[in-house]
């Protein structure tokens, strides 16, 4: 299917207000999916899709994402193209910052992974998120710094939107 599907979990509605303003950004067509409310299926019928999770506990998935866990192991993302979106807290969660998109990216990898992003501008410790020096995903951090985070919406979908 030619439509983006963009799939996400999100305890406290921040993931929830960053995706509506991805796809507000976007110049395609895309149908936003709550994973708690999502079967295997659905993730399936889409070629292009974004997944977005915030990160919990320490360094966890969100909850609906780690339910959903064991059908994102029986999905096959070879011939799909995905971007991925993690949120974190840098300050309070310096060891475990947007590990969220480590987790996705193990679940994705065999796919066409674009949107990696550059660690530039951010202050942690540690991130699991990070691979090869960037990001696997765009990471937002809403909590620190949510006057970046329209700007770094904008420079992603830039650079990703030709890949879809
Ligand atoms: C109890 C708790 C644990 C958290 N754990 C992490 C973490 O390990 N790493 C991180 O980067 N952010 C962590 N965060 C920050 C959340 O990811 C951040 O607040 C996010 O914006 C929440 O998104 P949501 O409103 O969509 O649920 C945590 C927040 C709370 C309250």
């Amino acid at each position: 299917m030619e439509t983006i599907g963009l799939f996400y979990g999100s305890d406290t509605g921040t993931t929830e207000d960053i995706v509506e303003k991805i796809k507000n950004t976007f110049s395609k067509e895309i149908e936003i999916h709550n994973i708690a409310d999502s079967s295997k299926e659905d993730i399936e019928k889409y070629d292009k899709l974004i997944l977005a999770s915030p990160t919990w506990g320490s360094g966890d998935l969100q909850a609906d994402w780690e339910d959903f866990e064991n059908n994102l192991q029986e999905i096959d993302f070879s011939s799909k193209t995905i971007a991925l979106v993690g949120l974190g807290d840098q300050e309070s969660y310096s060891d475990t910052f947007c590990n969220s998109l480590s987790h996705l990216y193990a679940h994705v990898k065999a796919g066409n992974v674009v949107g990696k992003t550059s660690t530039d501008g951010y202050h942690y410790d540690e991130s699991e998120s990070v691979i090869d020096g960037e990001f696997v995903g765009l990471a937002i951090d809403d909590v620190n710094q949510d006057e970046l985070t329209d700007e770094r919406i904008e420079a992603w979908v830039k650079d990703i939107e030709g890949s879809f």
